[in-house]
């Protein structure tokens, strides 16, 4: 709001800008051996990590795939993209979706947070409904046709 001057009032230049925030959605498989127990020490150390760096976001695993969403400052999620590619816990990583927007985090308490698979496969269901690049198309058809498999699947054979 303007004061008498047109000047804009103290209280609404004072409110913080909303901060510049990178996020990466992708899905992946894990590799031969990666059971609960692994993925359990996956999210301990990504807790300690990405408290330091700044990052929060939500890790699914469920039959034999990975779900992540990370966010945060931008170079600091390109580190961490860089690693999880060179990470070979993990396998077919397709990425669904990153940019850099002024936005709020959708997960401020989450340095990362495991959740139940339910759900996961709608969302990739999804992704490949829109999915245009080829590899992108095929390593989500593996993807799906894995979880469709059944239980066996989530000791995390291919
Ligand atoms: C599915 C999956 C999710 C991961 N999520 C994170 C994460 O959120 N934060 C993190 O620091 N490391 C995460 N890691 C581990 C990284 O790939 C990597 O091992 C770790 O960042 C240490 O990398 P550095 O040795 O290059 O520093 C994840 C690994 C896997 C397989």
């Amino acid at each position: 709001m303007l004061d008498e001057y047109g000047f804009l009032r103290g209280s609404e230049l004072d409110e913080p800008a909303l901060p510049a925030l990178y996020h990466f959605v992708y899905c992946s498989r894990a590799a031969d051996g990666v059971d609960d127990a692994e993925v359990g020490r996956i999210v301990e150390s990504a807790q300690r990590h990405n408290l330091a760096r700044g990052i929060t976001g939500v890790l699914v695993f469920g039959s034999g795939v990975f779900f992540q969403w990370i966010e945060g400052p931008a170079a600091q999620i390109q580190k961490l993209i860089a690693s999880l590619h060179g990470d070979s816990r993990h396998y077919d990583i397709v990425s669904l979706s990153q940019s850099e927007e002024e936005r709020e985090r959708l997960y401020p308490n989450w340095d990362m947070e495991k959740v139940e698979a339910e759900d996961i496969r709608l969302v990739l269901q999804d992704a490949l409904e829109s999915a245009e690049d080829n590899n992108n198309v095929a390593a989500l058809t593996r993807i799906l046709k894995q979880l469709d498999a059944g239980p066996l699947n989530s000791l995390g054979r291919s």
